[in-house]
C-alpha cells in the first residue's frame, strides 16, 4: 500500500506556496451548473476531491477541460438530471448539484451522500431549503428527487450556519422566481468565494448582517474566477512550523481568513509575523497549553482541530479543545495515543496533557485533516514513521511531499 516514510525530529523551515482553496474550488465548479456558457475557474488545485466533482459535472453532460491550474466548463445542452452514484458517494460536496439541476431542469435525482468519519452529516437542511423555495422532495433510501416548475423566492431561517446548505440554497435561489432570504447564512470565506463568482455570473446575491439577499433571476451567464487562496492548507503548514518547532512562512494567502488560527497559535507562544498575502509563524520552545472550541466562521475551524490537538499534545501543560461542529472528530487521537500522547476524549471534549516528546509511529489517515494531523505529529516525533491511506490526505492536500520537503521534511511517498 503507498505509504508516506516520515523521519521527524527537525524543525522545518521556509517559504510554501498556497494553493487555491479546495472548500471554494468544488462549489465553483458545481455553479457552472447555473448555465451553458463558458465558466473558466482559475488557481484550482490538483486534488482527488477536485477530480471527483469534474467527473460528476462530465456525468451531467458537461464539457469540462483542465490545464495546469484552470478548469473551463461549458456546454449543457443535453444536461443530465441523475449525477453518477459512484461519484456523489465519494464525497458530500457532490450533493451541491442537486439545487442547481432542480433550477435548470425542473428535476434531480441525487444519491444520498454516506455519513463518514467526522459524523453524521445529515442533509435536512439542504432538502428544507428547497422546500421553502417551493420544491417537492422525496426521499427514498439511497436517493432524493426534487421537482420544481420554478423554483420560487423564499425567507429561510437556518437553524445552523451551515456551509453546504447556504451554497446549496443560494446557488439554486439565483434562479428563482422573486427574493429570497437565507438567514443565520454561512458566510466562511469560500461561502463569500462562491457568491463572488455567482455575481460574476450574473446573480445579485449580496451579504449582509448575518443573512444572504438574492434576487433570483431567470438566468445566469459565463464567467471567469479566481479561486482563494487555501486557508485549511496554509493553517497546516503553520501549525506544522509550530510543532516542530520551525519557522515557515505561507505565501499567497489572506491572512484575515486566518485570523483565529492566528490568534490560537499566538497563545501558543508562537510569534506571528504577516504581509499583506503571506504569515510566517516561529516557534523556539514547547508549547503553551489553551483551551479553545471550534465554531463556524470566524471561530476556529473544525478543519484546523485535529492538526491544533497533535500540536497541544507538546504543550507543557494541560489544554482542552471542544469540538462544535461535528460529534466524532477525534477518532484519529487513538493513533496520537500510541505515539505516546496523552488525550482522553470524553464527548466532544479532548482533554490534552502534554508531554515533551512523540514517538515515531505506523498509522492509517482516517480522513483529510486527521491524516494531516498524523502527518505533522511525524514530522515532530523522534524515529521514523508510516503513514498509508494516502488517498484521503490526496483528497485535500496538494504536492504535500513537495511542499514538505521544500521546507527541510524527511518526508518520502513510497509506491
Ligand atoms: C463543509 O462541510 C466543508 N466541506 C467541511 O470540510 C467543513 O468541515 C465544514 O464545512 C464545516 O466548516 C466543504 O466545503 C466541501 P456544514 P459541510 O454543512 O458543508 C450539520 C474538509 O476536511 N448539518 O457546515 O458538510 C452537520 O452535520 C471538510 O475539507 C446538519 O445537521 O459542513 C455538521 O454537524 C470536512 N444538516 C454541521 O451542520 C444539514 O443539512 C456543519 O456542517 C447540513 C449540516
Amino acid at each position: 500500500m503507498e505509504h508516506f516514510v516520515i523521519r521527524g525530529g527537525r524543525p522545518l523551515s521556509g517559504m510554501i506556496p498556497i494553493s487555491g482553496a479546495k472548500n471554494a474550488a468544488l462549489p465553483a465548479c458545481v455553479a457552472s451548473l447555473l448555465t451553458d456558457e463558458q465558466v473558466i475557474i482559475d488557481h484550482v488545485p490538483h486534488l482527488r476531491d477536485v477530480s471527483t466533482i469534474l467527473s460528476t459535472i462530465s456525468s451531467l453532460g458537461k464539457r469540462v477541460v483542465r490545464d495546469e491550474e484552470s478548469v473551463s466548463i461549458a456546454g449543457g445542452e443535453d444536461l443530465r438530471c441523475q449525477p453518477q452514484a459512484l461519484f456523489v458517494e465519494q464525497m458530500r460536496a457532490s450533493f451541491l448539484v442537486l439545487g442547481p439541476l432542480v433550477a435548470r431542469l425542473g428535476r434531480a435525482i441525487v444519491p444520498l451522500p454516506g455519513g463518514c468519519q467526522i459524523g453524521a452529516r445529515p442533509v435536512d437542511l439542504h432538502l428544507s431549503g428547497l422546500r421553502s423555495l417551493g420544491a417537492q422532495v422525496t426521499e427514498g433510501a439511497n436517493s432524493v428527487t426534487v421537482v420544481a416548475k420554478r423554483l420560487r423566492g423564499a425567507r429561510i431561517n437556518l437553524p445552523f450556519p451551515s456551509v453546504g446548505a447556504t451554497e446549496q440554497i443560494a446557488m439554486s435561489a439565483c434562479l428563482a422566481k422573486g427574493e429570497t432570504l437565507i438567514e443565520n447564512a454561512a458566510w466562511e470565506p469560500e461561502v463569500m468565494d462562491l457568491a463572488d463568482l455567482l455575481r460574476r455570473m450574473g446573480a445579485e446575491i449580496e451579504y449582509r448582517e448575518g443573512s444572504l439577499h438574492i434576487q433570483g433571476r431567470p438566468s445566469l451567464h459565463g464567467a471567469r474566477h479566481l479561486v482563494i487562496p487555501d486557508r485549511m492548507e496554509a493553517g497546516t503548514y503553520l501549525i506544522a512550523s509550530a510543532i516542530t518547532g520551525g519557522q515557515v512562512t505561507v505565501q499567497g494567502v489572506v491572512p484575515e481568513h486566518l485570523r483565529s488560527v492566528l490568534q490560537i497559535l499566538s497563545g501558543t507562544g508562537c510569534k506571528i509575523e504577516e504581509t499583506d498575502h503571506a504569515i510566517k509563524v516561529t516557534s523556539d520552545a514547547r508549547p503553551r497549553p489553551i483551551n479553545t472550541i471550534t465554531a463556524p466562521y470566524p471561530g476556529f475551524p473544525t478543519d484546523l482541530q485535529p492538526p491544533l490537538v497533535a500540536l497541544l499534545s507538546l504543550a507543557d501543560g494541560t489544554s482542552t479543545v471542544e469540538e462544535k461542529i461535528f460529534e466524532h472528530r477525534f477518532t484519529y487521537t487513538s493513533a496520537l495515543r500510541e505515539m505516546g500522547a496523552q488525550i482522553e476524549v470524553n464527548g466532544r471534549t479532548a482533554v490534552i496533557n502534554g508531554v515533551s516528546k512523540l514517538q515515531a509511529t505506523s498509522a492509517s489517515a482516517p480522513d483529510i485533516r486527521a491524516g494531516a494531523a498524523l502527518v505533522l505529529a511525524a514530522l515532530a516525533a523522534d524515529g521514523e514513521s508510516t503513514i498509508d491511506n494516502l488517498g484521503q490526505i490526496d483528497r485535500g492536500y496538494e504536492h504535500m511531499v513537495q511542499k514538505l520537503r521544500g521546507l527541510g521534511g524527511q518526508i518520502e511517498r513510497i509506491s
